[in-house]
């Protein structure tokens, strides 16, 4: 089985988004990349890769995953259209669960988004030097077989992680699930769980600059500080130590809610249906709290949809990709002029890559998780 073939399909399930790796036939893909690799122009000897080791039941654990270095060699000429990759920034996204758990085969190494360089390109859209961020693979080098479901980095004034982050797949959820689902007014109150996270800091910093009323929960102390001192936020609660979640949402949003923008399900989403207001809308963005259950909690407060006529609505970041130009060009004198905060959790080496990603589903990042696999 090839470890090194990235194939990028667009998939249509409610509960995935972007794209994911496709092993339906690794050998036969393997033979013909090969057949075709008797030119290379590069070449490297051995490939460090987290591997999906062990089959994840309930939570994920770093047991799970390994990392291994691969003696195959890798040769960039894989065949035409694709693009030979370094990789340099892997982003440790909740996603990544969703794809270990459902679309990597075992011995497979791991994928998700990251920013990398192309070093040989067979592609009409690359060249050698580009940097480009999309789905990749969790190792040194990776051979991208759909590089147009990347996208070409264009604006290198920034720190290039900040494309696994603020200015990739979490920057476009935060702003197209704000702006395009949440449909919101000025003044109004916005609730935001994990606000934290790489998302909801950022929907939090797109709903002040909006001129919204903001309170976010998150799970320590340390982070409520600084979603209220750093990140903008008017009110924030740490809910692992809030006893009664209805009582903590009526403290800080004595008024009622207008948009809850949903990061995390179970018991958060219940007692926020209890204070709704009239004509407020729910954008269902994530259910974390959901991902390692192995049987999912229920919602009892469903009815106050009704008498509140709220309008609940999931989104799916790749159908609004469209809107990454715009989103680029609001974003980006933004950051310039200071006006969005930004931080990075930075774990070094794939070494550090499982712990890093099994962190993010207890909270100990702060911020977007990041994995550096080099700085070139
Ligand atoms: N719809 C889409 O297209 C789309 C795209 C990207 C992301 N998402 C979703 O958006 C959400 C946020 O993603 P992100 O990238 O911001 O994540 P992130 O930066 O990795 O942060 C995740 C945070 O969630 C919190 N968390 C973890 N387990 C939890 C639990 N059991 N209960 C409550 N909070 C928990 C943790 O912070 P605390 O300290 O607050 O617990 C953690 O730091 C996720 O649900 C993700 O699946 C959806």
């Amino acid at each position: 089985m090839s470890a090194y073939l990235i194939t990028h399909l667009p998939i249509n399930t409610s509960a995935l988004f972007g794209y994911v790796s496709n092993q339906s036939n690794p050998r036969r893909e393997r033979k013909a990349m090969e057949k075709e690799n008797n030119d290379a122009l590069v070449e490297v000897m051995s490939n460090k890769q987290v591997i999906y080791r062990e089959q994840v039941r309930g939570s994920l654990k770093e047991t799970n995953l390994e990392v291994r270095t691969s003696s195959e060699r890798l040769k960039a000429n894989s065949g035409p259209g694709t693009i030979f990759v370094k990789n340099l920034y892997l982003a440790c996204d909740p996603y990544n669960l969703t794809i270990i758990k459902y679309l990597t085969q075992l011995g497979s190494p791991v994928t998700g988004y990251g920013v990398a360089r192309v070093l040989e390109s067979r592609h009409p859209n690359f060249k050698k030097g580009d940097l480009v961020w999309g789905i990749t693979g969790w190792e040194e080098y990776s051979i991208i077989t759909a590089p147009e479901t990347c996208f070409k980095i264009k604006h290198t004034n920034v720190p290039l992680s900040y494309y696994t982050g603020l200015l990739g797949m979490p920057g476009m959820t935060a702003y197209a699930g704000f702006f395009e689902v949440s449909s919101p007014k000025k003044g109004e109150t916005v609730f935001i769980s994990a606000a934290a996270g790489a998302v909801g800091l950022l929907v939090g910093q797109f709903a002040k600059m909006f001129g919204c009323y903001v309170v976010g929960s998150t799970g320590s102390k340390e982070k409520v500080d600084l979603l209220k001192t750093k990140f903008g936020f008017d009110d924030a609660f740490n809910y692992k130590e809030e006893l009664d979640l209805d009582a903590a949402l009526k403290r800080c949003c004595p008024e009622g809610i207008d948009i809850y923008f949903e990061n995390v399900g179970g018991k958060m989403l219940d007692a926020v249906l209890l204070n709704m207001k009239l004509h407020g809308r729910i954008t269902v963005c994530g259910m974390i709290s959901q991902y390692n259950l192995q049987q999912r909690e229920g919602i009892h407060n469903l009815m106050n949809l009704i008498l509140k006529r709220v309008r609940m609505e999931g989104f799916v970041v790749s159908d609004y990709q469209h809107l990454y130009p715009k989103f680029l060009e609001t974003v980006l004198p933004q950051i310039k002029e200071g006006k969005i905060v930004y931080t990075e959790d930075i774990a070094e080496g794939l070494e550090s890559g499982p712990a890093a990603l099994v962190g993010v589903f207890s909270g100990r990042n702060v911020g977007k998780q990041v994995v550096v696999v080099s700085r070139e």
